[in-house]
């Protein structure tokens, strides 16, 4: 019998799982991702073109897309090639569906025509600010649905002048609408009659409704924030693509508040 004692059973495991072949190989992961074909993505590995988690990659390696960072020459490398994700600013007076039966500008008129994309969500036609359009159902799903209470915070103009703090009060602990109460939101009143409202529900006219309720009608509304997103340096009637991180943040169920790292645009140079 040898003196070398065996090592731990554990670590016999975790050498044997290491061991196992996991995730996807790397060059179908490129390839799917818009980086050509699987003969090209291996010769882009071989060159050393590839890094996995800050490692220059060999042939063969596997990865998790959830896990690792895989860039290559350095970039981040994106989600799907075939799906695009914009944040567009949308300006008053546009309809928030793809064909407005009245021939009144819609929301899809402002970003480029193929693919076609689907608004996430919805603002009233004089609302202004951000909004999602994707031709990622899944995606757009998961972020509309309200059990993900993914934040949205909104600035509004009201009439009437400053809120009082019993006003303010029925605003975050909830106002009774036709529909039922609503869900506790933030409130501020940045300068008098001026609130920053943010909500995780989506209700028809919602913010629009719970300022009527406290008697200070709506007269402009601008959403400036939708969970992790806020964007200041986007024009109305202008659109940019998402960056991964806010993809994957959205994707995670980030409500938001936190300002992100910059990346860049998901859509792949092919
Ligand atoms: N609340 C509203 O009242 N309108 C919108 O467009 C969005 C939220």
């Amino acid at each position: 019998m040898s003196d070398t004692p065996e090592p731990p059973l554990w670590e016999q495991w975790a050498e044997a799982s290491r061991a196992l072949p996991q995730g996807e190989r790397l060059q179908k992961v490129l390839a799917t991702r818009g980086f050509g074909s699987r003969r090209v993505c291996e010769e882009i590995i071989a060159a050393g073109r590839v890094k996995v988690n800050d490692e220059v990659a060999v042939l063969g390696r596997r990865v998790d897309v959830d896990v690792d960072r895989v860039t290559v020459d350095g970039e981040p490398i994106g989600i799907r090639p075939d799906v695009v994700y914009y944040l567009l600013n949308k300006p008053a007076g546009v309809v928030t569906t793809a064909h407005d039966p009245q021939g009144r500008p819609t929301i899809v008129d402002l970003v480029p025509p193929e693919p076609r994309v689907f608004p996430v969500g919805r603002l009233d036609i004089e609302t202004e600010g951000l909004i999602l359009l994707t031709n990622d159902g899944d995606f757009a799903q998961a972020i509309a649905h309200p059990s993900r209470g993914v934040e949205k915070e909104y600035l509004a103009h009201v009439q009437n002048g400053k809120v009082s703090p019993a006003g303010l009060r029925r605003l975050r602990d909830g106002v009774e609408l036709d529909d039922g109460l609503t869900a506790p939101a933030d409130v501020s009143q940045p300068e008098p009659g001026v609130l920053r409202i943010t909500i995780h529900e989506g209700r028809n006219r919602q913010v629009r409704r719970m300022c009527d309720a406290i008697g200070h009608p709506v007269e402009r509304l601008v959403r400036v924030r939708i969970g992790p997103i806020a964007e200041r340096d986007l024009p109305p009637g202008q659109w940019r693509e998402l960056r991964i991180d806010e993809v994957r943040a959205l994707g995670r169920g980030d409500r938001g508040g936190r300002r992100r790292d910059r990346g860049r645009p998901i859509r792949s140079k092919r």
